[in-house]
């Protein structure tokens, strides 16, 4: 909603900009127009935090940067899985809080990937550090979308 009255202002200030980011919105993997509301609180301590332990226990796999391993979209030659990117250029964001969680908890589903689950070995807060720290990469746009989505999954009662 916030996104469509942006993109309304945007169109009556700017005409010229707005045609113009639609055109370049052609083919990019990141769907939407730039949003110019954003509500975006950064909790910077707990994105600090995150960035340790993403260091620590993620980035040989997740990569330095969150940007996953090459070929993420394709199986290895185990049959398996890469391991995605967490940078806002693959599709976490896709997934609310709650499945976040649940698959840094649960890890791989047996013969998807090798990610373990941390479940017993990262306490709650330092899931929430980590999960803050790959959101802290998303673009504002990015962002927003995966706010929608989480929220409805919130409405829903999951
Ligand atoms: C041994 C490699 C490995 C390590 C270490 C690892 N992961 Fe993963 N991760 C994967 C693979 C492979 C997948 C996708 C597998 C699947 O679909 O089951 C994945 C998937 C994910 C996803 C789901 C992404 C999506 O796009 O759906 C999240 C979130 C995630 N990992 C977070 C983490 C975090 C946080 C850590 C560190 C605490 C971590 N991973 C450590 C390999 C790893």
């Amino acid at each position: 909603m916030k996104t469509t009255i942006a993109l309304l202002l945007l169109c009556v200030a700017a005409p010229s900009f707005a045609a113009e980011h639609e055109h370049q919105g052609h083919g990019d993997a990141h769907p939407g127009p730039l949003s110019t509301v954003v509500n975006r609180p950064v909790d910077h301590a707990l994105v600090a935090r995150g960035a340790t332990i993403y260091a620590r226990h993620c980035a040989t796999c997740h990569g330095a940067r969150g940007e996953g391993a090459p070929q993420w979209q394709r199986r290895g030659a185990d049959g398996k899985m890469p391991a995605p990117p967490l940078d806002g250029s693959g599709h976490a964001w896709h997934h609310p809080m709650a499945d976040l969680i649940e698959m840094i908890n649960e890890g791989s589903r047996p013969g998807e990937g090798n990610m373990p689950g941390w479940k017993g070995k990262l306490a709650a807060g330092e899931i929430d550090a980590v999960i803050a720290w790959f959101q802290s990469l998303w673009n504002d746009d990015i962002h927003e979308f995966w706010q929608q989505i989480d929220r409805r999954a919130r409405e829903g009662g999951l």
